[in-house]
């Protein structure tokens, strides 16, 4: 029997009410397919350790979570903290120093949801962003100098390296391979941002001949965003920046029907550190504590943990559970036109979950 260790991560907002549910459902997976078990251990990291002790989560904490087999992780984000902060207190702080670098995004349009998109259904959109999650906008390198004088100067560098770009689009070919369209669009901004931009398609350029299975093509960002309204049949893969995947991401879970139902993955792809995975709503202060939270991008995300540990038929049986839930469309959250609970929808999951065993 294969034991897997979770680092539950449930942060702020609605992140703690997600994953107590996405835990739920992965302890129904386990049951149903009786040769895993899945052994979570919480962390009560997040805004309220910070406003109590002085920081998201302990100096040690990264020690504490490196012998995991994955984190699950909710949400960090509370309107007392400062939301730089919050960020790079506890998400940046375990997604970079655990090399994370290739953050995976599937935006589809499941059975039974309505796309804002005119005339496009399931089937006319399924794509997976591949975001790089290392360095970039998000390096941290910058400053500000001269405070509150005139001559005040504030920079945030986007810092890009050969390693850094080689490994994400070599990662986003390989996905790109692995998927029945073979379709790789390659985004950037190399006509505005001269140099690291230009940089990244140098590099695409030079490896795409390595993957000739892959049809390619390049986007600039701007365009890439009517792209995606006007015709998101045309796309499949797609490969960006951390700040332009991190735009492009939320435009995508939008068009799919909701960003409650989008999922992530943080992967560290050598297995050196483990890999976090987590929706990508964020914490929702509005609807928290009300019950109300849509938990399905929480199951996605761990629908892609358990592909990640090697469970790939307890991911597919989850997949086709949510699917069949969205499908008949009873039982769905307010962000999706209805008016369930969080515990009605992960019931219906587990119900769907435990009907996959008859
Ligand atoms: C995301 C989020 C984060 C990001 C926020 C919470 C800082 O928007 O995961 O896409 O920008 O990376
Ligand atoms: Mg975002």
């Amino acid at each position: 029997m294969n034991t897997y260790r979770i680092a539950a991560i449930p942060g702020d907002g609605i992140g703690t009410e997600v994953i107590a549910a996405g835990l739920e459902v992965l302890a129904a997976l386990a049951t149903r397919d009786g040769s895993f078990r899945i052994e979570p251990v919480h962390f009560d990291w997040g805004s309220n350790r910070y406003l109590r002790e002085g920081a998201m989560m302990p100096a040690d904490g990264l020690d504490q979570i490196k012998p995991f087999d994955a984190i699950y992780f909710g949400s960090a984000g509370d309107p007392r903290v400062p939301d730089h902060i919050s960020l790079w207190g506890l998400r940046l702080a375990i997604c970079q120093p655990f090399e994370q670098y290739a953050n995976v995004r599937p935006a589809r349009i499941l059975p039974g949801i309505e796309s804002p998109l005119r005339g496009v259904g399931p089937g006319d959109l399924d794509w997976v962003i591949v975001r790089e999650n290392s360095e970039g906008e998000y390096s941290g390198a910058g400053g500000r100098v001269h405070r509150g004088f005139g001559s005040e100067v504030g920079l945030d560098v986007a810092v890009f390296t050969r390693s850094g770009v080689e490994r994400i689009q070599r990662f986003a070919l390989e996905l790109a391979r692995s998927r029945p369209r073979k379709l790789l669009t390659l985004v950037t901004k190399s006509n505005a941002q001269r140099h690291g931009m230009v940089m990244w398609d140098a590099i695409f350029e030079e490896l795409k001949g390595d993957y000739p299975e892959v049809t390619t093509d390049k986007m600039l960002v701007d365009a890439m965003t009517t792209r995606m309204v006007l015709n998101p049949a045309s796309l499949d893969t797609i490969v960006a920046t951390n700040l332009h995947a991190d735009v492009l991401s939320d435009l995508a879970a939008a068009l799919t029907g909701s960003l409650g139902l989008a999922p992530t993955a943080n992967l560290n792809p050598e297995r050196d550190f483990p890999s976090m995975f987590e929706p990508i709503h964020g914490s929702a202060f509005d609807i928290m504590g009300q019950g109300i939270a849509n938990p399905i991008g929480a199951f996605w995300s761990a629908a892609m943990m358990l592909e990640h540990l090697g469970e790939a038929g307890a991911a597919s049986a989850l997949i086709s559970a949510i699917e069949q839930v969205t499908g008949a469309g009873r039982v769905r959250t307010r962000d999706l036109g209805g008016e369930a609970t969080t515990a009605e929808v992960t019931g219906a999951v587990i119900a769907a979950i435990a009907g996959a065993n008859a």
